[in-house]
């Protein structure tokens, strides 16, 4: 199938302007579709087999933009679907149980020279350089079924069959939130970077100049499909206020209805505390391999709500406010925690 959206090179000047800041990208970057969603250079030669994966009607795929809840939706997504299987959970990394699937875009052809030459004695490290630069659509064709799949990229970027045959829970969070958080993982990957300030960074965002950005548009894009019936649309906000409901919702999404018991012990291995010492979860890949820039945050962090208000002075708060309410008078879309 051909794509039905146009991928254009972002402007050279403003390419070299980005990549003194997003250091792991060397190549530049593109914008695809008519929302323009900001991509590396690699999505180009991957973007027609991700769109044209084939789709089981087993499939569960938890959609997001970055830093907006993925790792807990997927694990309590992971462990409603295989009956609460808390021992698996705990000693397969998430990344072996729920991959992601566009991952290997990230990786410049340059950084996965540099990431086979500095382990290539070690046959371990070397399998798991081998996973992180597996194209997208190979990787999944592999999986056995049910398949479970992470994905940020935007739904209209996905195969068009998705939402008929598979089901899908989309995660959103406070987009000043997801900025912070997704600022600090930028910086914790080498294969990324990101600018030595917040506010640098936050200038880019709301031009939509940072990866699968414009962050807006692709929440929008879920919550208007929010009523088909294979997507199910969440707020982090609402994960982290009221665990125990959303975790039923789900549930009752997939299928399932769990006791009272498997819901109190979900809840507890999915605190945020129990999940920050869960190696299975917080422990990346990129780790493993040495490939994660030293002294930055890991990569489950904070946990909060709100918490950036800590990074935004009184033009940042100004900007933000206007920022959303341009974007937002489209839709009827409101994030829990909006306080205009
Ligand atoms: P912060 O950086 O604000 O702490 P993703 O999985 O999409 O990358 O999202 C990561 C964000 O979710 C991080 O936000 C992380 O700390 C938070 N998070 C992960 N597990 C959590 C949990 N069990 N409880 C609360 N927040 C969690």
């Amino acid at each position: 199938m051909d794509l039905p959206f146009e991928i254009e090179d972002v402007e050279k000047n403003l390419a070299n302007e980005l990549m003194q800041h997003y250091t792991g990208e060397l190549s530049g970057f593109v914008r695809v579709g008519p929302k323009g969603y900001f991509l590396p250079q690699k999505y180009k030669g991957q973007a027609s087999d991700i769109y044209n994966i084939p789709i089981r009607s087993d499939d569960v795929f938890v959609v997001t933009y970055p830093r907006s809840g993925t790792t807990w939706t997927q694990e309590l997504v992971w462990l409603v679907k295989n009956d609460f299987d808390f021992q698996t959970a705990k000693t397969t990394p998430i990344a072996a149980r729920f991959p992601y699937l566009e991952f290997s875009i990230l990786v410049h052809p340059v950084y996965e020279q540099i990431m086979r030459d500095e382990n290539k004695i070690d046959p371990q490290r070397l399998k798991i350089v081998n996973t992180a630069v597996l194209p997208s659509a190979e990787k999944v064709s592999k999986m056995p079924s049910p398949r479970f799949i992470k994905s940020h990229l935007p739904l209209s970027l996905l195969p068009p069959a998705l939402l008929d045959t598979a089901k899908v829970v989309y995660v959103a969070r406070d987009p000043r939130d997801a900025a912070v958080s997704h600022y600090h993982l930028s910086r914790l990957y080498r294969i990324q970077g990101a600018p030595k300030d917040f506010k640098t960074y936050w200038n880019y965002l709301i031009r939509g100049l940072h990866h699968f950005s414009p962050i807006l548009e692709h929440v929008k894009e879920a919550w208007r499909l929010r009523n088909h019936p294979n997507l199910l649309f969440v707020f982090y906000e609402e994960l982290s206020k009221d665990l125990p409901t959303v975790i039923r919702r789900i549930s009752k999404f997939l299928g399932k209805s769990p006791t009272d018991e498997q819901v109190e012990k979900l809840c507890e291995h999915l605190s945020f505390n129990n999940f920050k010492d869960n190696s299975a979860v917080n422990e990346m890949l990129l780790g493993k391999i040495d490939f994660l820039n030293k002294g930055e945050a890991p990569f489950i962090r904070k946990g909060k709500v709100g918490g950036w208000r800590d990074y935004f002075d009184d033009e940042m708060m100004q900007q933000a406010d206007r920022w959303l309410l341009e974007n937002l008078t489209d839709t009827d879309l409101r994030f829990p925690s909006w306080d205009l």
